[in-house]
């Protein structure tokens, strides 16, 4: 952090730091990794790098940190060496390194300590002064009014309302027992907040920390994405045919099959709309990534989507499903320009 900004005029807790990461209030643990797996190679980073420790135990995730795709979305935005930018729920990395190369100030801030610890050995070895890396819960944070030209919120808008850990595999294919699943739901539902306000509450959170001529850059799967149609899971619960289902009986069916309620809400471009107009953001630009937000190809706006290539949709594996995709895709989205039905928003929305 230059000597022009610093910590305390973005963050109004006091933080301690220690190894390069700044601690304020914790929050839950979110990670694709078990806690285990986290802290054997934790304990290897700094001897082995983080790439050698990323190809040791987690090979498997190597493009969703390393991948020049994942910029994709952002690079929609004007960025600018000025700028302070706040990465919201950063884990690996995978946007905020590239995001700190641009020369503007970075914050990343994540719940998950055990991610930030690899972020960390990255900004070292990177020699990535203009970034600064919390752990903390966003939702408990105290950011300071108008301190950041740009916002980011890579899918993180869905876990907000999150009230278990998470360890992504055992969260979204967990099968309680029938008993279990009974028992769930013959308890009273929690009182917790719904989803939706708790959304709400936190982007008037996220608006008040923008400047008045700031952007909040929001990527989140679209609830309609035509692929759920088709049978593809909801990556939030790993159940097929859930995504567009009402929320209550999203619910019954999380409860039975998952044995909890079902919190991580996304979207239709409408409904996108009216939770940013909610929380206080007028001016809403939506942008539509294919095959998705993670690693955008096509990131087209409404005019744009004469521009649509099916080869972008049609990633996978089997021969079979990539040609139906292509299919589907060039009908759904080449022919009709069905917008509704894009896999991904990619928003950028601002207060004025
Ligand atoms: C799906 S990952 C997205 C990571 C990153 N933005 C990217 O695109 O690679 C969600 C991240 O949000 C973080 N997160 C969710 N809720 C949070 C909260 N209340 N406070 C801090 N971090 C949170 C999780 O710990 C996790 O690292």
């Amino acid at each position: 952090m230059n000597t022009q900004t610093s910590l305390t005029d973005m963050i109004a807790d006091s933080l301690e730091l220690r190894d390069g990461i700044w601690y304020g209030e914790k929050g839950l643990y979110w990670s694709n990794l078990s806690r285990e797996d986290n802290q054997s190679y934790i304990r290897e980073l700094p001897q082995l790098g983080a790439k050698a420790t990323l190809r040791k135990y987690f090979p498997q995730h190597e493009e969703v940190i390393f991948s020049p795709k994942r910029m994709g979305g952002v690079a929609t935005l004007d960025l600018r060496p000025e700028d302070r930018i706040l990465d919201a729920g950063c884990m690996w990395g995978a946007l905020t390194v590239p995001l700190a190369y641009t020369g503007a100030q970075v914050v990343g801030i994540d719940q998950t300590e055990e991610s930030l610890k690899f972020l960390a050995q990255r900004k070292a070895e990177e020699g990535l002064e203009n970034l600064t890396l919390i752990n903390a819960d966003l939702k408990k944070i105290a950011l300071r009014a108008g301190s950041f030209d740009k916002i980011v919120l890579n899918g993180v808008l869905e876990w907000i309302p999150e009230v278990e850990n998470v360890e992504v595999n055992q969260f979204t294919t967990r099968r309680p027992g029938l008993w279990e699943s009974l028992r769930r739901l013959r308890q009273r539902p929690p009182g917790h907040q719904s989803p939706r306000e708790e959304q709400v509450r936190f982007l008037k959170k996220i608006a008040g920390a923008l400047k008045d001529d700031g952007v909040l850059y929001l990527a989140i799967e679209n609830r309609y994405d035509i692929y759920y149609f088709l049978g593809q899971k909801e990556p939030h619960c790993g159940i097929r045919f859930f995504s567009f289902l009402p929320h209550g009986l999203q619910n019954l069916v999380s409860l039975l099959l998952r044995g909890r309620e079902f919190r991580n809400w996304t979207y239709s471009e409408g409904g996108l709309r009216s939770l940013l107009r909610d929380a206080g953001f007028t001016n809403v630009d939506v942008l539509y990534g294919f095959p998705g937000y993670h690693f955008p190809e096509l990131v087209l706006q409404k005019e744009g989507m004469r521009f649509f290539r099916s080869a972008a949709m049609a990633q996978s594996p089997s021969r079979i499903k990539k040609a139906v995709k292509k299919i589907v895709s060039h009908t759904v989205f080449g022919i009709f320009k069905a917008r509704a039905l894009a896999p991904a928003f990619i928003v950028h929305a601002r207060k004025i």
